[in-house]
């Protein structure tokens, strides 16, 4: 996000949201909200199996029996821990049957609704408030002006049907003719939120006809080889002919939505989604994973997991030029192992990777299916506590854990995750947002004081952050010492100096540096996170970084090397000795982040870079700066940003030469590990300094 405050300010119109970092609970009256899928949820509604059919063959849709699948079976009384499931079934019921119609088993029903069931308990013990779908007689036919089919589905896959966009519950248009009123199941709760939510804004998207035309019935007669060799054509089962979507082909990163182009989202869907969303502040980004010979829905695919942590798929690789915008911004995508469990029911029509279809309940919780001991090891490694529940029995029924679950209300807001714009083209749509109008309201507010003293803590309630530091003569000594650099942090001199959590906070500080273009300069290279986000601002004309550190220099020398904006590197050398080699009044924007290199500049080696670099700054340059090892600690020690600014930065940074009406700040969301040796805070600051 560009920050908190500013990402908020613009979210105004929408709702109103909090705007102390205590606040990001909604509203109690709030029944709907949902931004990300990793918000702290407070309420879901469970799909069930009740009345379910078996899909009947549609020009969208021609359901096959897997051959070596079985089916899993729930005698009635029996408990969740009894149910069977066998195997081999597929071939004989392909081979003698074709496909069935009309309802399914009885004692598959039961045992998908025991897991679903047990899911829903699971659930509601964490406190999240679990609502079920009405139930409905799904043998019955439809017969419109345009199609009949002789029964329709189930609602066991809330997920496909309606999205929930913020304040706003999105009725999907469906793209299969079995699917055409599964919504219906969800009305009377959608009503009841509605009803208590006055801001909750409902919209359907228009019913296609889903007439023939909007159907291409002989893409399902094509061969694998025909179909990898139309792979990069992007052409489906379905036609332009009118929008379609399913609301699974829709991933929420706050701002962002993230839709993929497929066989249950035409382009047309997609361009439907850009023009009503857009307005309202969202941005709507296509995404497409050309490996994916029958792509439909997102959640076997593309998982976001948190701020700057995407689960991916390592057997169907989004389109790289889709990946820019992650770039970026820094974001990590972690490919799921291969399931434990590949097996899959004789009727299911999802495949293996439903092992990935994660249900999110926190940023650092999720809930997967229990036999995937892989993944959660994996999850576990990148700091998510994993519930384990079985859902195997549910996988015939069209998904996993997210398919089957609609997330209402999280506690998350309309933040921006991908604040550096990436791209020509959409870079312009994508362009980072002006901090200026929250930032100038905070000046205003720092200028006029009125701020309430803050309540004397405890000696318990200030104690956070990092104390590690040691004294140190001589900083130079730091250019000698060895890296220790893995993909989540970088240790040197046994500190934690930086690590990948810290992602989206570093676009923000990006975002703020090339808010001119124009030659930016930036200290401390670290892991090249936010270097990243320089380098993906195409306003940018020369980017000029100074490094220390002998063993980071080189990484950044390789960095500059193949770089797409022109890298100018500085070092290894202190910035306290390469600051003058660059002219005054030369740069349009600075990012300054920098270690401590001894106990004793902890709180303070900012303010001497800040005296100085204020003459390097052209007029109306921008300069931001970013010290997580001083902030860990003080923010424990004041209770709002406001406060800890006036106290802690303001006067050193007059004393260093700034005009009290230059000086502002925002501040962006952070989500820093359990284990973060000097950072515990879920926002960090965000300062913005302008050269008048
Ligand atoms: C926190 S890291 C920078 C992280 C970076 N922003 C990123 O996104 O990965 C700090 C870097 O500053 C370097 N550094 C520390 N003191 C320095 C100094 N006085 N002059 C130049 N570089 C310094 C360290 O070696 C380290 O690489």
């Amino acid at each position: 996000m560009l920050s908190h405050i500013a990402a908020s300010f613009l979210a105004l119109q929408l709702r109103p949201v909090p705007q102390s970092d205590a606040a990001a609970r909604p509203a109690t009256s709030t029944r709907v909200n949902a931004w990300t899928e990793w918000g702290t949820l407070r309420a879901v509604v469970v799909g069930h199996a009740w009345d379910a059919q078996f899909p009947p063959t549609q020009p969208g849709f021609v359901p096959a029996a897997n051959e070596e699948g079985g089916a899993s079976h729930l005698e009635e009384g029996e408990p969740v821990s009894s149910i069977v499931e066998t195997s081999g079934a597929g071939a004989v019921i392909a081979e003698e049957i074709g496909w069935p119609l009309g309802p399914k088993k009885a004692s598959t029903i039961a045992a998908a609704n025991a897991q679903l069931d047990n899911l829903a308990r699971v659930l509601a013990e964490r406190g999240v408030e679990v609502s079920r779908p009405d139930r409905m007689d799904w043998s019955k036919p439809l017969s419109t002006p345009h199609f009949d089919v002789p029964n329709q589905y189930c609602t066991t896959c809330p997920r496909d049907v309606v999205a929930t966009l913020g304040s706003i519950v999105l009725e999907a248009t469906m793209s299969r003719r079995d699917r055409y009123f599964e919504v219906n199941s969800l009305r009377p709760h959608l009503r009841s939120l509605w009803r208590a939510d006055k801001q909750m804004q409902w919209k359907s998207a228009p019913k296609p006809t889903m007439r023939d035309e909007m159907y291409t019935p002989s893409w399902w007669g094509l061969t694998t080889d025909e179909r990898y060799a139309r792979m990069h054509d992007y052409e489906f089962c379905i036609t332009e002919e009118e929008p379609i979507f399913d609301a699974a082909d829709i991933m929420r990163c706050g701002k962002d939505l993230f839709v993929q182009l497929s066989m249950t989202c035409n382009q047309a869907g997609i361009d439907w989604l850009s023009r009503e969303l857009e307005p309202q502040g969202f941005r709507v980004h296509r995404v497409r994973f050309p490996y994916d010979l029958a792509p439909s829905h997102l959640d076997c695919t593309f998982v976001p997991l948190k701020p700057g942590l995407v689960l991916t798929n390592p057997e169907r690789p989004i389109l790289e030029e889709d990946a820019a915008i992650f770039r970026a911004n820094g974001w990590r995508f972690v490919d799921a192992p291969q399931p434990d469990n590949p097996s899959r029911p004789w009727a299911s029509q999802s495949s293996k990777w439903l092992s990935m279809n994660v249900l999110s309940i926190s940023p650092t919780c999720v809930v997967a299916e229990e036999q995937e001991t892989s993944l959660h090891t994996l999850l576990e490694s990148e700091g998510f506590e994993v519930i384990k529940v079985p859902f195997r029995a549910v996988y015939e029924f069209g998904g996993g854990l997210h398919c089957a679950t609609w997330d209402t209300l999280r506690d998350d807001d309309m933040d921006d995750f991908f604040p550096a714009a990436y791209g020509d083209a959409a870079g312009a749509e994508n362009a980072p947002v002006s901090p200026e109008p929250a930032a100038t309201e905070v000046a205003a507010r720092l200028r006029g004081g009125g701020v309430a003293a803050a309540p004397e803590k405890t000696e318990k309630e200030t104690e956070t952050g990092y104390a590690g530091l040691e004294s140190r003569a001589d900083r130079a000594e730091w250019t000698g010492i060895k890296e220790e650099l893995d993909e989540a942090r970088l240790d040197i001199d046994g500190h934690p100096v930086m690590q990948r959590w810290e992602t989206p906070y570093m676009g923000s500080l990006a975002a703020v540096a090339t808010s001119k273009g124009g030659r930016v300069l930036e200290v401390g290279f670290g892991m090249g996170i936010s270097a990243s986000a320089i380098q993906a601002v195409d306003a940018v004309d020369e980017h000029l970084i100074i490094e220390a550190n002998a063993d980071v220099y080189s990484r950044l020398e390789d960095f500059a090397a193949t770089a797409r904006r022109p890298v100018t590197p500085i070092g290894p050398a202190l910035w306290q000795d390469a600051l003058d080699t660059v002219p005054d009044g030369s740069l349009d924007g600075i990012l300054y982040d920098t270690y401590p290199l001894n106990k004793e500049e902890q709180h303070t080696h900012q303010f001497e870079f800040l005296r100085r670099a204020r003459a390097k700054l052209k007029k109306g340059g921008v300069l931001t700066y970013c010290n997580l090892t001083s902030l860990g600690v003080l923010k424990g020690k004041y209770d709002s940003w406001e406060e800890l600014f006036r106290e802690t930065q303001l006067p050193k940074l007059i004393e260093a030469g700034w005009l009290p009406e230059e000086i502002s700040f925002t501040t962006a969301r952070t989500a820093p590990p359990a284990d973060c040796e000097y950072y515990s805070h879920d926002t960090g600051l965000v300062p913005v300094l302008t050269k008048q």
